[in-house]
């Protein structure tokens, strides 16, 4: 496949003053570190992680001009290896791309081949995008609850973060798959939503976010996807029932984590720790395969599709915690 001159990508610069301006530039595969694969981008997605390399977040990219994009799927365009052949069409979420390796917001990415996954069945490069990073990890969150034992009988589900990317998709799967769901939101206007996407009930930001500082309240949750971490991921473990379980996968709210033995060591609640970045390419391919098979959702209903040139202001809003479901680039627009 012929290689271009020039492709368009997003590149945040940064100046003397420690400002971050973000571009939509031309580049060259020159420009791009040396990988086992060259990958045509035809889809990426918008993470929260991505607004922090876009904003000059150093804990998440180092180094700029940098073009950030934890996502991509697309065909491959050159492989030096004999594991893709060239038209081979493939994702690649997590590991370094997009933090301090020039990531999916471009039209071209080179990467090692053990990053890329190959499509899985029952997915386009548009849904594996529309899930993307946020949907892979919301299926690894339910998947390592049902793998100790959550099933829909257990009692109720809750997802905080509910209308986030992560959480909206962990929403829509658990409904599908007859979880009694209740979503927290901080969005009060988003209720339809919510309940279209199959939420049974839908508690405000603050309910879920107790502050009478006692160890334990009423249990209710036998399961939790907790997005935000801080008080709700603590508020959470406070409320789950005897022998519940919480999967704690983000930190939207804060990364801090104070909470007392008690859930743990009176109630058996068990906390677990959910990672989509490193987690090995077998683990990573299961959630991929549910995501395209028996836990198919209608994932294009939380989506909203912009070009290159339209997601600079999406950037700003992810972090200000005002999207509402998942943001999918499309680098051909
Ligand atoms: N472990 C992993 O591998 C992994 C993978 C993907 C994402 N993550 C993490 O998971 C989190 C969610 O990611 P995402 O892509 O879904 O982000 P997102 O689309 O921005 O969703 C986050 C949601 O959290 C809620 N929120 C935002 N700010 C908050 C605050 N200050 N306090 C309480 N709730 C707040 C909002 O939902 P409501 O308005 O509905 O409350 C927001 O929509 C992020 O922290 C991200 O870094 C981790």
């Amino acid at each position: 496949m012929a290689l271009p001159q020039t492709f368009k990508a997003m590149v945040v610069s940064e100046t003397a003053e420690k400002m971050f301006p973000r571009e939509i530039r031309e580049r060259t595969i020159g420009d791009l570190p040396a990988g086992e694969l060259i990958i045509e981008v035809k889809y990426s997605s918008l993470n929260y992680k991505d607004a922090l390399s876009a904003t000059g977040n150093k804990g998440v990219t180092r180094k700029y001009p940098h073009t950030p994009g934890i996502d991509a799927a697309g065909v491959v365009a050159d492989s030096t290896t004999k594991l893709f052949n060239v038209g081979d069409q493939v994702t690649v979420t997590g590991f370094d791309l997009g933090m301090n390796t020039s990531g999916g917001f471009a039209q071209y990415i080179s990467v090692p081949a053990l990053w890329a996954a190959k499509l899985p069945q029952g997915l386009s490069l548009k849904d594996s995008m529309s899930h993307g990073t946020a949907g892979l990890t919301a299926a690894l969150c339910i998947i390592r609850l049902m793998a100790s034992g959550l099933t829909k009988e257990s009692g109720e589900v809750l997802v905080t973060g509910a209308t986030g990317g992560v959480g909206s998709v962990a929403v829509a799967i658990l409904a599908k798959l007859g979880f009694s769901v209740v979503a927290a939101t901080g969005k009060a206007g988003e209720q339809e939503f919510l309940k279209e996407l199959g939420a049974k009930a839908i508690i405000s930001r603050d309910e879920a976010n107790d502050t009478s500082g006692r160890p334990l309240q009423k249990p209710r949750w036998a399961g939790v996807v907790d997005t935000v971490g801080g008080n709700i991921l603590a508020t959470a473990l406070k409320t789950t029932k005897y022998g519940g379980l919480v999967a704690a996968c983000g930190n939207a709210m804060s990364a801090e984590l104070n909470v007392n033995v008690f859930p743990f060591i009176l109630r058996g609640v068990s906390l677990l720790g959910v990672d989509s970045v490193e987690i090995p390419m077998r683990a990573r391919q299961m959630a991929w395969s549910k995501l395209g098979g028996e836990w198919s959702i209608d994932v294009g209903k939380l989506t909203t599709e912009v070009s290159l040139a339209e997601l600079d202001p999406k950037i700003d809003e992810i972090l200000k915690g005002n999207i509402r479901g998942r943001v999918l680039v499309n680098l051909a627009k």
